[in-house]
């Protein structure tokens, strides 16, 4: 079974689905979003996983395996899912902290566009168009302060990983205008520095900004398409 059909969806306020929700931030904007009253699909690469943290947050809440680099995983979550309203593009991979653009490994700054840039777009690619076709969503790109939002210096501390994310700028951009009069809106959200497994140190809880973003997904559809959204942490 890909997608958990045991827990039945609430009636409400509209659907959204995480991708890499089974930890960090995307766990915690899960939650944010069903304790708004949204039926919210929690995703993570792997099934078990996704089943436990939808299990966690209890009713109102499904399930489905997607792993962002497989494409036939990517599929059959969308098959699975059926079309959303709200597709909160979380998962992503820091690999490169603390290297350098002239030397880094480019194995890894390729597995880091593989996740960040290619996963996400080929999120996009099975959900948008049936929002497209539906004439409303909303597709929030979860972005980075190594960015300098959409414009300016990029942080070389960690290559791979700051040109992934301002290709998901780049993406950003591009998609709000191709799906500009369509009713549906894509934007980016730099939640800040969190408190997760890729950032350790961090004092911001991932719960602080998962409402940030939440915040963000849920602004009214005639709101904002191709912004930057930054929390000022
Ligand atoms: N923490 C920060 O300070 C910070 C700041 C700015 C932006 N962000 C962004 O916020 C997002 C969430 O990061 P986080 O801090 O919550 O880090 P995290 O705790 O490391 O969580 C990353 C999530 O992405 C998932 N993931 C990785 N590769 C995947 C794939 N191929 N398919 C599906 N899911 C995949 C992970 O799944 P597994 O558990 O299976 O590995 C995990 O659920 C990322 O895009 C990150 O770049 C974080």
């Amino acid at each position: 079974m890909t997608a958990g059909d045991d827990l039945p969806a609430p009636a409400g306020r509209g659907s959204a689905l995480v991708t890499g929700a089974n930890r960090g931030i995307g766990r915690a904007v899960a939650a944010e979003l069903r304790g708004r009253g949204l039926d919210v699909v929690l995703t993570a690469r792997r099934a078990e996983d996704a089943r436990a943290a939808a299990e966690e947050l209890g009713p109102g809440t499904r399930w489905a395996a997607l792993d962002t680099t497989d494409a036939d995983s990517v599929r059959r979550a969308a098959e699975a899912v059926g079309p959303v309203d709200i597709l909160v593009c979380n998962a992503g991979v820091l690999l490169d902290a603390r290297t350098d653009p002239l030397t880094v490994p480019l194995e890894l700054a390729e597995r880091t566009l593989q996740v960040n840039l290619l996963g996400t777009w080929r999120v996009i690619q099975e959900f948008v168009p049936p929002m497209v076709g539906r004439g409303r969503g909303h597709v929030v790109v979860i972005s980075s302060g190594t960015t300098a939002e959409f414009g300016g210096q990029l942080f070389a501390g960690t290559p791979g990983y700051s040109l992934s994310k301002s290709a998901l700028n780049g993406l950003t951009i591009m998609l709000a205008a191709r799906t500009a009069g369509t009713g549906v809106r894509v934007n980016a959200v730099n939640p800040g520095r969190v408190r997760t497994r890729m950032m350790p140190g961090q004092e911001q809880l991932p719960e602080e900004a998962a409402r940030f973003i939440a915040e963000v997904a849920t602004l009214p559809h005639d709101g904002p398409t191709g912004q930057f959204f930054a929390e000022q942490r």
